[in-house]
């Protein structure tokens, strides 16, 4: 049994967004994905949001030079604010200084998209000697999935070790992912023995995927800066990570739903109707819109 006595908190997180979002052009030339907006509020916003509700204090996004609008969305707007106080306007007032108090937000500039390992490198200096998480920027999970939060118990259960987000795909869809071997252990964990980015579905070890969010010890530096380009010329995490496990335990903690990847259009339009649909203010009028649409379609031959 692990001694739990003396680990250390998970208080940190990392959001890369620093992606080239080539899925989703031409919206993504001039516009990052991140601020692609499910109702009203931006991705990186639910992302940040999830951390928050985890116990995440402090958020350090990856961003790049042409997605300064991220930076805008999170900070004070005084005449927007003195406007909406006149107007008494009071819950949009509410709404957009919530935005800026959510937790510790802070910047850095990956100067170049070399990758994923790449990017979660440049928070090294911020990030220290701690334990912290990693959130990609463009993935949502229903708040229902409660990913990050089973991820940080896991971690605190089992003596502080790195805890992966794995969730099962179909087989043919797992060369789009960095796939894990591993072996059950009790409830949602598993033991991780290997990882392969984005495998040919032939060679993949399992249908079990990388998704989204990472639980890392301050040991992943010392692995991505060892670690050279690999699938796509990219720094991968998923080296790193293999790199790590040779004197690391990690675990996987898997679920089976609650994912929107938003980077990749048909997942982004599921997200944006199920999001709505859940919503006190428009999901009932927006019920009856695709109902409506729903029954034009089945009449269409
Ligand atoms: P993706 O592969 O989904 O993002 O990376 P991408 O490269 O922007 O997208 P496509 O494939 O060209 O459409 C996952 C996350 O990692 C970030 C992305 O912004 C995204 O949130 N990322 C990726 C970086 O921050 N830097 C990189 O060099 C690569």
């Amino acid at each position: 049994m692990a001694d739990n006595t003396n680990i250390a908190p998970v208080r940190k997180a990392v959001i890369p967004a620093a992606g080239l979002g080539t899925r989703f052009l031409p919206f993504s030339k001039a516009v990052p994905k991140e601020m692609l907006p499910v109702v009203d509020r931006p991705v990186i916003q639910y992302v940040i949001e999830e951390a928050v509700d985890a116990g995440i204090t402090d958020v350090l996004i990856i961003t790049s030079r042409h997605k300064k609008v991220m930076e805008d969305h999170f900070d004070r707007f005084p005449e927007l604010e003195a406007a909406l106080e006149a107007k008494n306007k009071t819950e949009a007032l509410a709404e957009i200084l919530d935005v800026t108090e959510m937790c510790n937000l802070h910047f850095i500039r990956q100067g170049e998209a070399l990758g994923l390992g790449h990017a979660i490198g440049m928070a090294e200096h911020h990030v220290g000697n701690e334990p912290f998480c990693v959130l990609l920027g463009d993935d949502i999970m229903h708040r229902s999935a409660g990913v990050l939060k089973g991820m940080i118990d896991t971690y605190h259960a089992n003596g502080g070790v790195s805890v992966v987000g794995l969730m099962e795909v179909a087989k043919e869809d797992i060369s789009s992912y960095g796939c894990a071997d591993a072996v059950e252990l009790e409830g949602r964990t598993v033991e991780v023995r290997d990882l392969v980015e984005k495998p040919d579905p032939a060679d993949a070890p399992s249908n079990l995927a990388i998704m989204g969010r990472y639980l890392f010890t301050p040991g992943i530096f010392d692995e991505i800066r060892r670690t050279e380009p690999g699938v796509g010329g990219e720094i991968q995490i998923t080296d790193a990570m293999v790199s790590l496990m040779a004197s690391e335990r990690m675990l996987g903690w898997t679920f089976s739903e609650g994912r929107f990847d938003t980077g990749k259009k048909i997942d982004y339009l599921r997200c944006v109707v199920e999001m709505a649909l859940e919503r006190e203010d428009v999901g009932p009028a927006f019920r009856e819109i695709l109902a409506d649409i729903v029954k034009r379609e089945q009449l269409l031959p």
